[in-house]
């Protein structure tokens, strides 16, 4: 079965296909980073009208690059939550429309829970050259989902059937890094920034807190941002009513280094102190990290010293969001599920992963 991915949930336009839930024959992902740096984030109107702009161009590459035609797509799969409005409906309205015209049956897609699938891919065509894991993830699979706009832990028993067993209480992981990267002075997206900054920095510089949480496996990452804001006032000698946006050009690149290595530490140490509380209290066959801050190296060192089980990581490009992982669980949806008509797809900008339509059929 060859399923054809389509996502636009957020900055990036992205079309894959891939056959049997585990060969990717395409890969293409258009971002709009750079549209988005000059404003420090993703403008979602100016991001809505980007995708518009390349969808389909985009959606032609896929098919091109994998030397297919549309009578050889048995289904096609598209992010319909959660996300941003304007951006989801872009890429929906396309998937609906192709399904319609040439009459192919339409999945939709979780974006958080298809972060996940990345890690199913362990075949490619030739002409592209990924590091692939070599084998698929088994169940029990633990899944440490970590990007912009999700932080949380959840343990599949089988494809569609999983419990969310903690989350972020406030900001995302991620969105912890981009905001973090605004006050230090470094480029959106903060993640890659932080990460590069961190390499000529001291992680013991600066003591950082831990949140104590309730929930065992519950994360949050406001507070460790707040610190790293005080530290910096602190250190730059300004109180609390000094502008924050005027903070960094007091930084020096030193000082600026040994805040990103320090905050980078601490926060995916905070993720790993709770991913091998759950390894240890559910012993799953398998433990998996998704999401765009599954790209950052200190995360896959740290938890790799942690767990006492090799971990296959998926490559950085299909941590970061693409149409590769929605095409992925696209496969194993199709095999399970009932197409949607095109006509009666909606988004849902706000939808937990835990009431996707598989999981509570
Ligand atoms: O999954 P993703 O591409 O989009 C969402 O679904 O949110 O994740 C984007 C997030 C951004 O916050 C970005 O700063 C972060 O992933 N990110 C990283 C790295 N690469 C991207 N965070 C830490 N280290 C990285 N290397
Ligand atoms: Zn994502």
């Amino acid at each position: 079965m060859r399923i054809l991915g389509i996502e636009s949930s957020c900055d990036e336009t992205a079309a894959a296909i891939v056959e049997d839930g585990d060969t990717l024959l395409s890969n293409v992902v258009r971002t709009q980073i750079d549209i988005h740096k000059v404003y420090g984030g993703v403008v979602p109107e100016v991001a809505a009208r980007s995708h518009i702009e390349v969808v389909n161009a985009v959606i032609d590459q896929a098919l091109t690059d994998a030397r297919l035609t549309w009578k050889d797509i048995d289904g096609i799969a598209v992010t319909y939550a959660p996300g941003l409005l304007g951006s989801l409906l872009i890429g929906t309205l396309s998937a609906r429309t192709i399904a319609l015209q040439k009459n192919i049956p339409l999945y939709p897609i979780h974006h958080v829970e298809a972060h996940v699938y990345a890690n199913f891919i362990t075949k490619q065509a030739e002409h592209l050259s990924l590091s692939l894991p070599k084998e698929q993830p088994k169940f029990p699979m633990l899944a440490l989902i970590a990007s912009g706009g999700h932080s949380q832990l959840v343990l599949f028993k089988d494809h569609g059937d999983y419990t969310l067993l903690g989350q972020t209480q406030d900001d995302a992981v991620g969105e912890a890094f981009d905001k973090v990267a605004k006050i230090l002075g470094l480029p959106y997206p903060g993640g890659p920034s932080i990460a590069e900054a961190a390499t000529k920095g001291d992680p013991k510089a600066y003591q950082l807190p831990k949140a104590k949480l309730q929930g065992a496996y519950d994360f949050s990452f406001s507070g460790l941002k707040t610190a790293v804001l005080r530290a910096v006032q602190h250190e730059v000698g300004v109180d609390t009513s000094f502008p924050s946006f005027e903070l960094s050009a007091r930084l020096n690149d030193v000082q600026r280094a040994n805040f990103a290595a320090s905050f980078q530490h601490t926060a995916i140490e905070t993720l790993v102190d709770k991913a091998e509380k759950a390894f240890h209290d559910y012993s799953p066959a398998s433990v998996v990290i998704a999401g765009g801050v599954a790209a950052n190296q200190e995360l896959r060192t740290q938890l790799q010293e942690r767990l006492p089980l090799p971990i296959e990581y998926a490559p950085m490009q299909l941590c970061t969001d693409n149409g590769a992982m929605i095409a992925t669980l696209g496969c194993f949806y199709a095999e399970r599920m009932q197409p949607i008509s095109p006509l009666s797809l909606e988004v849902q900008p706000s939808l937990s992963m835990t009431q996707t339509a598989w999981h509570t059929s």
